[in-house]
């Protein structure tokens, strides 16, 4: 190591961080980090500008952004607040409260968001947030303002940071929040007891093409089963792909189209009840679907694109949001 390494390199890079640090300090700009050098061997995030002018996280390792084109806080409002119709629920719910599920908790603006929107909401939220990683949550509280949406939230983040739990009252709304640092997939197949059923699913992994992991059959399926019959949940994800909608409706689901976000003309929106979504897709998506090139769901985590298997095109077809489509047969014949 000594003849690989010369000595005098170990003080130039302490330098380095040294030097990074106190620029990343002195700039007010959030551009500073991109000459942090400690930021960048430490993290595999930084920030960058969308399109709107909001900053968003990148996950350089994964190339991808987590809340491109309109920024964290527009997304989250619109696929997630409004679509999931959470500050109603929250009010409405009886006295277990209500539980969000934040599948991919990354830099918290989907939660984040949710949770502001609840200011005068008086009702008791749960928030289960699941991530299996705490460093983009690191990464972004080190550059909150830039990031705009921490604002009086940043002691019940650094709370949750160290104890992986917090409890506080926002407004009229009181708040409990834990954070599990794990492998969701692996998590959600033996789920803690002391983890509640979600009321309400905020889905934001990374694209199926990246992150096929979060994107599988038995992954939904496995989240359906963890929904107690006659329980009315809700889950929103920004996808539209006709794979993730087959997938969903094959896993148990009602399906609809979900809200537009300005990034997309149209994100996904699933629950155990038809009357939890406005627009459940139709007999023309299902005829899209039975033509598809890319509709049979993931079974595995890898990522591949393939029509129908005869066994999906079945169960898709004795879906009840399907039973009342009178020209079923000719939809079938490709
Ligand atoms: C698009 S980002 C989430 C952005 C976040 N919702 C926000 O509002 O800032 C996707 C997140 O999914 C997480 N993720 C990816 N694969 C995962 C897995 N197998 N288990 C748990 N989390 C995973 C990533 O670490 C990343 O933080």
């Amino acid at each position: 190591m000594d003849r690989l390494i010369p000595r005098w390199i170990f003080p130039l890079c302490a330098l380095c961080v040294l030097g990074g640090d106190i620029l990343a300090r002195i700039l007010p700009s959030p551009r500073a980090i991109r000459i942090d050098c400690r930021t960048v061997i430490e993290s595999d995030y930084e920030l960058v500008q969308v399109a709107s002018g909001a900053w968003s996280v990148r996950s350089v390792r994964d190339s991808e952004t987590f809340h491109p084109v309109i920024g964290p806080v527009a997304e989250a409002e619109a696929l997630y607040v409004q679509q999931l119709r959470i500050p109603d629920r929250v009010r409405a719910a009886g006295p277990d409260g209500f539980v969000v599920w934040d599948v991919g908790l990354g830099a918290a603006a989907n939660v984040l968001s949710v949770l502001r929107a609840l200011s005068d909401v008086p009702g008791e939220v749960r928030v289960e947030s699941f991530d299996h990683t705490a460093a983009p949550l690191r990464f972004a509280r080190r550059h909150d303002s830039a990031l705009g949406y921490f604002h009086g939230f940043e002691s019940a983040v650094d709370g949750l940071l160290e104890q992986r739990s917090v409890r506080f009252q926002h407004g009229a709304c009181t708040v409990h929040w834990r954070f599990h640092e794990a492998d969701f997939p692996t998590l959600l197949q033996r789920l803690p007891s002391d983890i509640p059923p979600p009321d309400a699913v905020l889905f934001d992994a990374f694209s199926p093409a990246r992150n096929p992991i979060m994107w599988t059959l038995p992954l939904f399926e496995s989240l359906h089963r963890r929904i107690p019959t006659g329980n009315a949940a809700s889950l929103a994800t920004y996808s539209r792909s006709t794979l993730l909608r087959v997938t969903l409706l094959l896993a148990g689901f009602w399906v609809g189209a979900g809200e537009a976000t300005g990034e997309k003309e149209e994100t996904t929106l699933a629950a155990t009840r038809p009357e939890l979504i406005p627009r459940l897709l139709d007999a023309q998506w299902l005829g899209r679907a039975l033509r598809s090139t890319s509709a049979e769901p993931l079974r595995e985590p890898i990522y591949r694109q393939a029509p129908l298997e005869p066994a999906s095109r079945e169960a898709l077809l004795a879906h009840p949001q399907f039973a009342s489509i009178p020209s079923i047969p000719r939809l079938t014949t490709a």
